[in-house]
């Protein structure tokens, strides 16, 4: 599909005031996203595990309007969220060729998380998709013509306007972002789920997430993204990174455990070292971030176990293993991981299937 392809030209039906509301999943890339160019293409390909338990639920109040202006209000849990307004007008603005009725309406967007606000956990990946899904079913009212093909593709089109991440998070279990010549129907433009089947070792797995530190971020992914412009590794990163995309296809293919935490632990960890090579650089890992990681590793020598750890852009842990383990590895967490955690807090997810609708 190519950038024309999403731009709606016919509007065939009158809306009239209605809502209309999607649930939408956070995401955690296995390969990582990190660096960008033009309007939010990656610079090399990522793919996610869709995670199922946190999530974001979005509500879109829309009436008709002739104001000829972007008209709407956004209230998080119930209240008022004006600090989100300007990334959500960002947005709008960004998507309004794609969406030329958007105009045409006021909006009210009720939102939630699964999740605690100040988790640490992004909110960006879940909250984009679930919004781009409900514009997607206010364009579909206006235009009952569109596929569900369609309709997924220019949802998480969208969503990646929003958030680059977010337009991994429509769909599931896994979702590639960015063209890879091993994979042919890869996109820069959107989210793909994998042509091929999984082997069972990967179908049901679970993503335990160690929040090791709750506070703001002190340095934003949009910020870091940028840093990757004139990043002395860059090219090295974005190379290993696509050679790591086509070693992990194989590997979901195989079933190959050993080989799967190689490359998501290599992942996470150069991930978080173009981080500390940036100009300026910066650090989002926190000594327990550190702690909990040789803490997996001194349990994966003494068990034989398949755990894994991956990071986002923070100092937070992904703990990754097989529901086979979920026994073993949810004691190990509570006996000896959780006292890492602020507040000794974490939360247990499993790979998901992507959005749903709420009727
Ligand atoms: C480390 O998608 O949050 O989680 O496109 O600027 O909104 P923007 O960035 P974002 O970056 C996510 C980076 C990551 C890796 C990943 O999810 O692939």
């Amino acid at each position: 599909m190519t950038i024309e392809d999403f731009i709606l030209k016919t509007i065939q039906a009158n809306v009239t005031t209605g809502s209309v509301s999607w649930q939408s999943p956070s995401n955690i890339a296995l390969v990582k996203y990190w660096g960008k160019y033009g309007e939010q293409l990656p610079k090399n390909t990522s793919i996610s595990f869709t995670l199922s338990n946190c999530h974001t639920k979005t509500k879109l109040h829309y009436t008709p309007s002739n104001t000829h202006k972007f008209e709407f209000e956004v209230y998080l849990d119930g209240q008022r969220a004006e600090s989100f307004e300007p990334k959500i007008l960002k947005f709008f603005e960004r998507i309004e060729v794609y969406m030329p009725f958007l105009k045409q309406f006021k909006f009210r967007i009720e939102t939630g998380n699964s999740f605690p606000h100040s988790s640490g956990i992004a909110s960006s990946a879940s909250g984009m998709s679930a919004l781009a899904l409900c514009l997607m079913s206010l364009e579909r009212l206006t235009n009952s013509d569109i596929t569900d093909e369609y309709f997924y593709a220019k949802a998480s089109f969208l969503a990646r306007l929003g958030s680059g991440s977010a337009c991994r998070s429509i769909q599931g279990p896994l979702v590639v972002w960015g063209e890879h010549p091993v994979l042919p129907g890869s996109s820069q433009l959107i989210g793909t789920t994998l042509p091929f089947e999984i082997h069972d070792n990967f179908k049901d797995y679970c993503d335990t997430i160690l929040l090791v530190d709750q506070g703001e971020k002190v340095v934003s992914s949009t910020v870091g993204h940028d840093l990757m412009h004139n990043h002395p590794f860059a090219e090295q990163r974005f190379n290993q990174a696509n050679q790591n995309f086509e070693a992990i296809l194989e590997v979901l293919k195989t079933g190959d455990f050993d080989k799967f935490i190689s490359i998501v632990e290599s992942e996470a960890l150069s991930l978080h070292a173009m981080m500390m090579t940036s100009e300026p650089y910066f650090l989002l890992m926190k000594p327990n971030t550190l702690s909990i990681i040789h803490k997996i590793w001194e349990f994966r020598r003494e068990t034989s176990s398949k755990i894994c750890f991956t990071l986002d852009a923070g100092a937070n842990v992904h703990v990754l293993y097989p529901n086979a383990e979920k026994e073993e590895v949810s004691r190990f967490i509570e006996n000896e991981l959780a006292v890492f955690c602020e507040n000794g807090k974490y939360i247990h997810d499993v790979v998901g299937i992507g959005a749903k609708v709420l009727l």
